[in-house]
C-alpha cells in the first residue's frame, strides 16, 4: 500500500512509519511526504530515508482555498492508499477532503473528544485528568471530530510536566499509529456513519 505522510514538525511518528515500512512484510511504504513549511525536521526525515518531499505553504496562494486544491493534487498525484497526518497542524479543506475523506488519518495526543486542538496534554494536565493517551481517527470536517480507529491510555503521573507528559504519550501515540497502519493496509476498513470496521 502506498501512504503518502504530511507533516509539520519534528516527524517524530513519521520515522516511526519509516521504520516499520523498511520491513516489506509492514505492506506499506511512504511514497512522499508533504509539509505546509520548509526548514522542519520532518523533510529532513523524509529525505534521509530517500523519501520524495513536497512543500505547499498557505502563504504562498491567494485563498485557503486554493492551497487546499494545490495540496490535493500534490498528494494526489502520489495516488495514496491512506494519506497520514502526522502532526501536520493546518486544516484540510472541502477539495482534500471529497478526495481523501475516507483515507485522511490523523492521530492526536489526547483521548478524544476530551481536549481537540494543538494543546491537547497541556490542556489535559491543566484539567487534572488522571488519565489521557492518543486517538487515531478519520479526519471529517471538524477539528478533531472524525471516526475513531483506535485508542491507547496513557497514566498522568502526579509530577509531570507539559513535556514529561507530551513525551509520555507520543511513545505509546508511535506504537499505535504503526500497527494500527499495518493493520488497515492489510485488512482493508470501512466507514459507516462514526463507526470503522476492519474485517
Ligand atoms: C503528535 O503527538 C501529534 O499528536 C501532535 O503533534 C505530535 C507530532 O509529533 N499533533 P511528531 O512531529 O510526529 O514528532
Amino acid at each position: 500500500a502506498r501512504l503518502v505522510v504530511l507533516v509539520s514538525g519534528s516527524g517524530s511518528n513519521l520515522q516511526a512509519l519509516l521504520d516499520a515500512a523498511a520491513d516489506p512484510a509492514y505492506g506499506a511504504q511512504v511514497v512522499a511526504v508533504g509539509a505546509d513549511r520548509d526548514g522542519i525536521a520532518g523533510l529532513d526525515r523524509a529525505e534521509a530515508a530517500g523519501v520524495p518531499t513536497f512543500v505547499e505553504r498557505v502563504g504562498d496562494h491567494e485563498t485557503r482555498e486554493d492551497w487546499d486544491r494545490a495540496l490535493t493534487a500534490h498528494v494526489a498525484k502520489h495516488q495514496p492508499d491512506l494519506v497520514i497526518s502526522a502532526g501536520f497542524l493546518k486544516l484540510v479543506g472541502e477539495h482534500f477532503l471529497t478526495a481523501f475523506g475516507d483515507r485522511y488519518l490523523n492521530t492526536h495526543n489526547t483521548l478524544l473528544p476530551a481536549f481537540p486542538g494543538i494543546h491537547g496534554p497541556r490542556d489535559a494536565l491543566a484539567y487534572g485528568v488522571k488519565l489521557t493517551g492518543a486517538t487515531l481517527f478519520f479526519v471529517d470536517a471538524g477539528m478533531d471530530t472524525g471516526p475513531i480507529v483506535a485508542q491507547v491510555a496513557v497514566p498522568v503521573l502526579d509530577d509531570d510536566d507539559v513535556d514529561a507528559l507530551t513525551e509520555r504519550i507520543k511513545e505509546a501515540e508511535r506504537r499505535q499509529l504503526v500497527e494500527q497502519v499495518g493493520r488497515l493496509v492489510r485488512e482493508g476498513w470501512t466507514i459507516t456513519g462514526r463507526k470503522v470496521t476492519v474485517p
